[in-house]
């Protein structure tokens, strides 16, 4: 069954992708399929709350526009996923659309094992699951669920998400020559728990450019990292951490590979309002835009959002080489939309912050200030006055984005109701939720501010465009 889609409320996201109603979290299984980019995504099919975990199916020809189908996996009765069909990754295995996840059954979380039929339309569990009957034993795990699997040669491999106790976070290497029969290789990567949490979830492990990365949504932290290191002799060496995004709505990263050779990014969006909030807008959890991930020269991940997503574009307005000074006029004093994208350069700035709010009412009750302090190399936005709804999160949040000394600042903002995705520069991303309760929120600015008065910028070029809806 397919449920029909809610109606536009206005913080409900119009272009990033979500269920029809209900819950969402972890995107899951993601792979380019004959054509199709497939999405399943951890899904709660009766309510707007965690609970009960199906795998929800959607499909794109584009990365952009989506068609809900039917739910790809149920909990089974008397099973090893009687209690929930957690998160996993989807391959090719010898030309079968291939599945494996975690099946909950009581306290155990075990490997699970399903395929699809040439179309992906339909999605059959292995009879012998679980596929590993129990976490390796002579260590005291916190955890052993979630998936990342790959091919070298005739091995299969696979890494679970897990902790030691008393040291921290880890991920566990298994391979198999028929992906039915897995043998425990070794500890594959593990953590300190004070740097990097205790118990990581939702591994994602991946080569790129000359590197590896390990992307980990690590218990307790509530925010997801990435490790680019060295792999050999089956472990995994960081050498370079960060964060994947910089806001507190990015959780349970999930990349593939398309048919074109990119490696593309998606995440869950965090709700920032309450439960009881969520419960009674009858939706919960959005998929963050699609993002082409590069190994930057700097050594670092870079993202950037699919050029897939211009085709959303209508409505342009450009302005270039524009002296941006403190007490100036707004820019952007003429836009009136909570659905838009943005693209800004800018060159020099001295003594000033740049300042991009968004979300704002005519009277300023309600405003979303993103700002680049350059002097700081800070990308902020702070959401204390986002919504007058006192029940929605009011956290600063920041990352940093050193630039160097002529490198022009590159904001790329979107801004789709209640979800705002800042990418800086490639390199800085920032997401974050806010719920303006006022109608007239629509309101935008653009300028500098600066604590001495008189700080200057310019603006070598600014495009704001319309985004069109998916649905
Ligand atoms: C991460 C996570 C995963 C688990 C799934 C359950 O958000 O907790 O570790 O597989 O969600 O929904």
């Amino acid at each position: 069954m397919i449920l029909d889609r809610l109606p536009r409320d206005g913080q409900r996201p119009q272009y990033h992708y979500l269920p029809p109603r209900h819950w969402m979290n972890d995107p899951n299984g993601l792979i380019h399929w004959r054509g199709e980019y497939h999405f399943f995504y951890q899904h709660h099919p009766y309510g707007a709350y965690w609970a009960n975990m199906h795998w929800g199916h959607a499909v794109s020809k584009d990365l952009v526009h989506w068609q809900d189908l039917p739910i790809a996996l149920y909990p089974t009765p008397d099973s090893a996923d009687q209690d929930g069909v957690y998160s996993g990754y989807a391959f090719n295995h010898n030309g079968t659309p291939t599945i494996l996840y975690t099946g909950v059954r009581s306290h155990a979380q075990l490997p699970c094992l399903a395929t699809g039929d040439d179309t992906l339309r339909t999605v059959t569990k292995y009879e012998g699951n679980p596929v590993i009957p129990a976490p390796p034993a002579g260590l005291d795990l916190l955890g052993f669920r979630d998936h990342s699997v790959w091919q070298e040669g005739e091995w299969w491999y696979q890494v679970i998400g897990s902790g030691i106790r008393g040291v921290g976070g880890a991920t566990l290497l298994y391979r198999s020559r028929n992906i039915v029969d897995w043998e425990y290789v070794g500890l594959h990567c593990v953590g300190s728990s004070l740097e990097t949490g205790t118990m990581w979830e939702c591994p994602d492990f991946f080569p790129l450019g000359d590197k590896y990365v390990l992307v980990l949504s690590p218990i307790p932290l509530g925010k997801a990292i990435y490790f680019v290191g060295r792999y050999a002799n089956h472990v995994f060496t960081p050498e370079k951490q960060w964060t994947v995004d910089n806001g507190n709505s990015v959780y349970a990263p999930l990349s593939f590979v398309d048919e074109n050779g990119r490696r593309i990014l998606f995440s869950w969006l965090r709700e920032g309002r309450s439960g009881e909030a969520q419960i009674k807008a009858g939706w919960s959890g959005v998929a963050s835009l699609p993002r082409l991930l590069t190994l930057g020269e700097d050594g670092f991940v870079h993202q950037e959002p699919v050029p897939e997503l211009q085709t959303l574009r209508g409505k342009q307005k450009t302005w270039e080489d524009v002296e941006l000074a403190v007490g100036g006029e707004n820019l952007l004093a003429s836009t009136s939309s909570s659905t838009f994208e943005l693209l800004a350069e800018f060159d020099a700035h001295v003594n000033c912050i740049i300042q991009l709010k968004v979300r704002c009412s005519p009277d300023g009750d309600e405003e979303t200030i993103i700002s680049y302090n350059g002097d700081y190399g800070e990308l902020s936005v702070r959401c204390a006055e986002s919504s007058l709804d006192p029940a929605q999160h009011r956290e600063l949040q920041r990352g940093m984005l050193p630039l160097a000394a002529d490198e022009p600042l590159r904001l790329h903002v979107f801004v789709d109701n209640s979800v705002i995705e800042i990418f800086a520069n490639g390199r800085t991303v920032l997401t974050t939720r806010v719920y303006p309760t006022r109608a007239d929120s629509m309101g935008a600015w653009l300028g500098v501010v600066s604590q001495w008065g008189n700080g200057r910028c310019h603006l070598k070029r600014l495009d704001v465009w319309e985004l069109a809806g998916i649905w």
